[in-house]
């Protein structure tokens, strides 16, 4: 049984009660987060509630909890499951008016909901034979940058590749690589990791800093820039990166294969230096 949290109480997920006016129901009104938890330590709290505020900002929706806060509760939730690794996800929506309208009401009580499941990270048989991806245009809204409950065109994409049998759809935007329906894309072309630049039209990943990292300190060649969707095509290499993801090697796209069709060696080393990166520094405080 697992321990939820909502609005200021903790309960069996299966007990937890909502009402059919909370504007995340009716409008996909709110913010959430997926924070990984090694060995039960919350990684990047402070990114994960930074990055939270500025989607919340732009929503115009108080954070109801300060920071000091937001960590009891996901400690007490974390302490709560039975898992070591666990994927904690937090929602605050902007709560239940007793109408429907779309304009903001003006007393209302955000809904803060957060539970948590077992992290599963890819296993050896996907890393060793990579997975298919394809592609699609990036139909979505102007502010891919915020991380909001409205997740409409992300859950139509990413169900448009597994009918493909594939895991990801890779999005593009007037010819130019964005990310994926729920990940960041990487490529490598002559042993260059490519990354698309931090904009409205991509979230940025709290992985996707930790890739950038990893290759600066560890010397691996690396360019933040515009990435057309001939150069994707051509790559040698295509990674999906995300929290529960970590670095996933793509080796098709649309049924063609990228690079030699098996992962890469840049793909290899660097899912080398996060196991690395985890056992260190993730799984500690
Ligand atoms: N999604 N881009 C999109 C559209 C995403 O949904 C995600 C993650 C990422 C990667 O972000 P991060 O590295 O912080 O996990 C990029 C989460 C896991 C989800 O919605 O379940």
């Amino acid at each position: 049984m697992s321990l939820c949290h909502l609005n200021g109480n903790y309960l069996p997920l299966a007990d937890a009660r909502l009402s059919p006016l909370d504007r995340g129901f009716l409008f996909g009104d709110g913010a959430y987060e997926v924070i990984p938890v090694y060995s039960r330590w919350p990684f990047r709290l402070d990114e994960h509630l930074d990055r939270l505020q500025r989607t919340l900002d732009a929503l115009r929706l108080p954070n109801p909890h300060p920071a000091a806060e937001w960590a009891a509760i996901i400690a007490t939730v974390i302490a709560g499951n039975e898992w070591n690794d666990q994927s904690v996800y937090l929602q605050i929506t902007r709560g239940a008016d007793s109408v429907r309208k779309h304009a903001f009401p003006a007393q209302i009580r955000p809904t803060v909901f957060l539970m948590s499941e077992p992290l599963h990270t890819p296993d050896a048989a996907q890393l060793e034979t990579g997975v298919g991806a394809v592609s699609a245009i990036d139909y979505r809204w102007l502010r891919c940058d915020l991380k909001t409950v409205s997740l409409l065109a992300n859950c139509l994409l990413r169900q448009m590749a597994v009918d493909a049998d594939c895991a990801e759809a890779v999005l593009f935007r007037d010819g130019f690589l964005t990310e994926g329906a729920a990940s960041n894309i990487f490529a490598v072309r002559n042993g260059v990791l490519l990354a698309p630049p931090k904009s409205r039209l991509i979230l940025p990943g709290i992985t996707y800093d930790i890739i950038l990292e990893l290759a600066a300190n560890r010397g691996m060649p690396n360019e933040v820039r515009e990435i057309s969707e001939a150069e994707v095509r051509a790559a040698d290499e295509l990674w999906m990166t995300s929290s529960t993801k970590e670095v996933l090697p793509i080796v098709t796209l649309d049924g063609q294969p990228i690079g030699t069709g098996r992962p890469g060696e840049l793909a290899r080393r660097m899912h080398g230096w996060y196991q690395e990166f985890k056992n260190t520094v993730m799984r500690h405080a």
